[in-house]
């Protein structure tokens, strides 16, 4: 599918996504979201209010004071949102004692099925301090929008769908201020390059 033409090629096939699939329509193709990105049009990031994998209310202010990697993604989503947590993973494990200052976020595209519940039963699987966030389609619609992912619900079959989703890592400041992405794939060793400067600062 689609998804995996992306984790297996890497950056030259973001576009691929362009092209509108049935399901949910989204505000903005993946195209208008790529532009945003590369070029820097529109800020990226900003406020939410999600609940994490233990039911909490959780904002982008409890994570004020360390960096944050953010990433979108969806519990069923077969292999590109696992291997990119799982780089994120390992690369929080090789930090050492400087991931305590680094606060990996997973934000679900799919609310109606990653609950609470759900999000508890996957995160842990990827790294102990890794938090999972839901909320309502409205909550993650605003969250998602601010941080230019673009997502759209596609129908496999009768009674299952699966989410064609931007899978981008950003690397957030101490005060929530967007620093950039690590496209799909990116190893943790690169992501360990690009954060250690950012925690000496
Ligand atoms: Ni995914």
């Amino acid at each position: 599918m689609i998804l995996r033409a992306i984790s297996s090629v890497g950056i030259g096939l973001w576009l691929v996504l362009a092209p509108a699939c049935a399901g949910d329509a989204p505000a903005r193709s993946a195209a208008e979201i790529m532009d945003i990105l590369m070029w820097n049009r529109e800020p990226v990031g900003g406020p939410f209010e999600l609940v994490d994998h233990t039911g909490h209310i959780r904002t982008e202010r409890d994570f004020r004071g360390k960096l944050m990697l953010v990433y979108f993604g969806f519990t069923y989503c077969p292999d590109v949102c696992p291997t990119d947590l799982q780089a994120i993973g390992l690369a929080m494990d090789r930090l050492g004692s400087d991931a305590d200052k680094v606060q990996p976020l997973f934000i679900t595209v799919d609310p109606e099925r990653d609950t609470p519940q759900h999000l508890a039963d996957y995160v842990p699987l990827f790294h102990p301090r890794l938090i999972g966030l839901t909320g309502s389609l409205d909550a993650i619609h605003k969250a998602a929008d601010a941080y230019k992912i673009y997502s759209a619900k596609v129908p496999l079959g009768k009674d299952s769908y699966t989410v064609d989703h931007t899978a981008f890592i950003y690397l957030m400041d101490r005060d929530g201020g967007y620093l950039g992405f690590f496209p799909p794939g990116t190893s943790a060793d690169r992501m360990i390059e690009i954060i250690r400067p950012h925690l000496a600062r």
